[in-house]
């Protein structure tokens, strides 16, 4: 008999109150041990004790079962293909978690709509511009983390649970900049081909490896970047408010993907071609962004404050942008163990004030 088969013998002795008893004393777990609670609450970190906390390497079973729980020795092959820890995992997960649950915040209700002021078309259209590209390039670090989670161990939960949150959040990051857009009786500008095809290559990514590297450090790296520049690009304080909340998000992705990377490259540093070859790739699109009107001219005008303005100082104030993407960007692969100053695949014009040695 299988154990999805009905036992009707079982029927008739447990009413007879002959109950089986067996998942009772078959306990093998910290029985009596309770974790101690944090100032905060009872934390990921806290419950993180003995069998529940060791996080295996190499997990044995491809199953949905509670790391630490005592598992039947027939549970079926849940067909997961991430199964080495070192794929996901990151010494900061536990903590990013618990920080993107406790910060969560509404684009409905957080964000101060009423008081957008009215603003000179050149400036509402360049904001237009820009909210239409983040609400473009926000969701697919929605999709990618989605597409790879149900392959990814069950063992590794809590990296499974931080993607969630990072799902949620994207979906959130969507809808605020879609909403900006719309806001201001501005609306949707337009869509570029090359955004699109930076997108497919982190949802065709062939391995979560190579999509993370192209995501969540690099895209979303320069997406952290604009939202820095929230200070300078908003001519209000309502994108102001939208960059600030959507900064806090981003810098959990990043800090995610940067220090993922470095527990990887710590465990298997002979992987570390591979990643520069994925950058190399992401690197020659991040070239193309860089040349591409729609992207570059809304963030000028913004910071330098009108068309006007931009046709003085907007270069300027546009290679400073690029400076401090480029410049983030490269300090996030030291950071990770990849220095990548000596091979950045960006033309020499785009690397002035950059500093290219490792
Ligand atoms: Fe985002
Ligand atoms: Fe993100």
């Amino acid at each position: 008999m299988t154990n999805t088969a009905i036992n009707f013998e079982y029927i008739e002795r447990a009413k007879r109150g002959e109950f089986d008893l067996g998942w009772l004393k078959d306990n093998k777990s910290e029985w009596g041990t309770k974790p101690t609670i944090s100032k905060i609450g009872l934390t990921l970190r806290d419950i993180s004790y003995g069998s529940y906390g060791d996080v295996p390497d190499n997990p044995k079973l491809r199953t949905m079962a509670p790391r630490g729980s005592d598992i039947d020795p027939d549970v079926p092959d849940m067909g997961y293909t991430v199964n080495t820890k070192m794929e996901v995992w990151s010494d900061n997960l536990l903590d990013l978690y618990e920080e993107a649950v406790s910060r969560q915040w509404s684009a409905t209700r957080d964000i101060p709509w009423n008081q957008l002021p009215e603003l000179p078309s050149d400036i509402e259209h360049s904001i237009c511009q820009l909210a239409t590209l983040l609400s473009e390039v926000e969701m697919v670090a929605a999709d990618f983390p989605a597409k790879w989670l149900w392959r990814i161990n069950h063992d590794f939960v809590e990296a499974k649970m931080f993607l969630c949150t990072q799902v949620m959040d994207e979906a959130r990051h969507t809808e605020v900049f879609r909403k900006r857009a719309l806001a201001n009786g501005g609306g949707l500008g337009k869509a570029k081909a090359v955004v699109e095809q930076f997108l497919k290559l982190i949802l065709d990514a062939q391995s979560y490896d190579e999509g993370s590297a192209l995501m969540h450090l690099l895209g979303e790296g320069i997406v952290l970047s604009i939202f820095r520049a929230g200070e300078f690009l908003s001519p209000s304080d309502v994108e102001k408010r939208i960059f600030r909340l959507c900064m806090q998000d981003e810098a959990r992705h990043v800090a995610y993907g940067t220090m993922h990377l470095k527990y990887r490259l710590e465990r298997d540093p002979s992987i570390a071609e591979d990643f520069h070859a994925y950058l190399d790739k992401g690197e020659e699109l991040m070239t193309v962004l860089f040349t591409t009107p729609e992207v570059i001219e809304p963030m000028a005008i913004l910071a330098a404050g009108g068309i006007k303005q931009a046709e003085e100082v907007g270069v300027f104030a546009a290679d400073i942008l690029r400076q401090r993407i480029v410049e983030e960007y490269l300090a996030r692969c030291d950071k990770a163990g990849l220095p990548r100053r000596k091979r950045i695949n960006l033309p020499a014009e785009m690397l002035t004030g950059i500093a290219t040695d490792d």
